[in-house]
């Protein structure tokens, strides 16, 4: 094997750099060269192809810095239709011609469905990454629970629904943790601590909204910032008991903080928020609002009084605030947990790649109290219907009483985070205040990779 592409898809994250770091680590030690896709399966849809040589003479280039967010590469949701058979053997053809023996793409589960149109044609990996931690399964047999109903308003459509799942261990897991999520947790958790203080001076109620679409690992690992309760999509939300638990905190510590995951459902599984179609072969869709319907119904049921009588607020709408973490979860430098997975899950695609396994993801895996690499089938992520299904927070994982992570949750978190800072993190936020950030423009990376694109003719 003489060369292979990288590219990244999907939204980012921080530790796409370090994953095509450790892509293009592993590809010069093995004397591969890598040429960079970029902005993702949209730059394999243009007859040109916009790429960029990762490492000439097997040394990476110097805008490649495993500790800076995003992507050098760019990204894009775009993908190549399944259906799409023209498309199909123009990318196959294009491909060729970049002289390309095998592909990386660093991405999530809609990356995953995006690359089966190309697997039967050229070697293809996956190197994970998503700040949702999504991408996966808790169990090996988990995608038999899944089951399908037809969906009432649309003839030939499914709804697709996964029945409560059995006990497991944590060695179980596949791919246990997905890049680009312990710094969003990190980043959400820290958030989570500063809202607090405005909450209790001012004695009201912070309703704060973390990404994760239908999957609710960021909230529980923000529990790391210590808010009251936590809101996750796989347990819907019960008015009633969550109200009972408000009041309880507002009259013992004046005020409460609420963690909710931006895809929250009520008992019919409708979510709380509204919902928009995203371009992602995986279907999902993008989430907005829970916090604010949180509030809305919060504010109805508590009433003024109990802000008023107290003379702490002058009204509930004034009390209640909600705060949206948004893309500050997935931006910014990967803390080392990411950093350094990622770079080693880019290492392993490569050799994968090598052994010839073909159609299959990189794996993080733990095991008495290691991590090391792995790897799967694409095969064993799908429902038997074919589907690839994002991973749940699993309920095992949740105490559905306190609203907070189960003695599992709590051991799964304490797996991945007992460690996940290094000196360097905690050393990076000193740079901040750096006199050259005040006398010197941002110059982007993008400036300095566009002048190493280059284009099919
Ligand atoms: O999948 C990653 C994610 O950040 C989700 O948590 C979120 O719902 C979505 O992407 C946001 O997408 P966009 O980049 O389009 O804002």
């Amino acid at each position: 094997m003489k060369r292979i592409a990288v590219l990244t898809a999907g939204g980012d994250t921080p530790a796409l750099n370090a994953t095509i770091s450790g892509v293009v680590a592993r590809a010069n030690q093995l004397r591969i060269e890598v040429i960079g896709i970029v902005k993702g399966f949209n730059g394999l849809l243009n007859p040109q192809v916009p790429h960029v040589h990762l490492n000439p003479l097997y040394t990476s280039i110097p805008e490649l810095d495993p500790t800076m967010g995003g992507t050098i590469l760019g990204a894009s949701r775009d993908y190549v239709s399944a259906h799409d058979e023209q498309a199909i053997r123009q990318v196959v053809d294009r491909l060729g011609r970049l002289k390309v023996d095998g592909l990386v793409c660093v991405g999530g589960d809609g990356t995953l469905n995006g690359m089966q149109a190309l697997a039967d044609h050229i070697p293809v990996v996956l190197a994970p990454k998503t700040i949702d931690n999504d991408l996966g399964l808790n169990y090996i047999d988990e995608q038999d629970e899944w089951y399908r109903e037809p969906e009432p308003d649309d003839p030939g459509s499914f709804r697709y629904r996964l029945r409560e799942g059995r006990d497991f261990a944590l060695d179980e897991m596949i791919n246990y943790a997905t890049p680009g999520y312990a710094t969003a947790v990190y980043v959400s958790a820290i958030h989570v601590q500063r809202i607090r203080t405005t909450a209790e001076s001012h004695r009201r109620i912070a309703i704060i909204e973390v990404m994760g679409r239908d999957c609710g690992m960021i909230a529980l690992g923000a529990a790391y910032g210590r808010p009251d309760l936590i809101l996750v999509p796989e347990v819907p939300v019960e008015p009633e008991k969550l109200l009972q638990k408000v009041v309880g905190f507002l009259d013992y510590q004046k005020h409460a903080v609420l963690v909710v995951s931006e895809g929250i459902v009520d008992k019919d599984g409708s979510p709380y928020g509204s919902v928009s179609a995203s371009k992602d072969p995986a279907g999902n869709v993008l989430y907005s609002g829970a916090s604010e319907a949180i509030k809305r119904m919060l504010a109805k049921e508590l009433g003024d009084d109990i802000f008023v009588s107290k003379r702490r607020n002058d009204s509930a709408d004034a009390a209640i605030f909600t705060r949206k973490i948004g893309h500050t979860q997935r931006g910014g430098r990967p803390i080392k947990f990411d950093r350094y997975h990622a770079s080693q899950l880019g290492g392993q695609a490569v050799d994968l790649i090598l052994q010839g396994k073909h159609n299959c993801i990189a794996t993080l895996q733990y095991r008495d109290r290691e991590f090391f690499m792995d790897s799967c089938p694409a095969n064993a992520l799908r429902d038997r219907w074919g589907v690839i299904h994002a991973r749940p927070l699993s309920k095992k994982f949740y105490d559905e009483d306190r609203f907070r992570p189960s003695k599992l949750g709590i051991e799964y978190l304490h797996s991945i985070f007992h460690n996940a800072l290094s000196e360097g993190d905690v050393e990076s936020s000193r740079s901040l205040f750096d006199t050259s950030h005040l006398n010197r423009p941002y110059h982007s990376v993008n400036v300095d990779i566009s002048k190493r694109i280059r284009k099919l003719t």
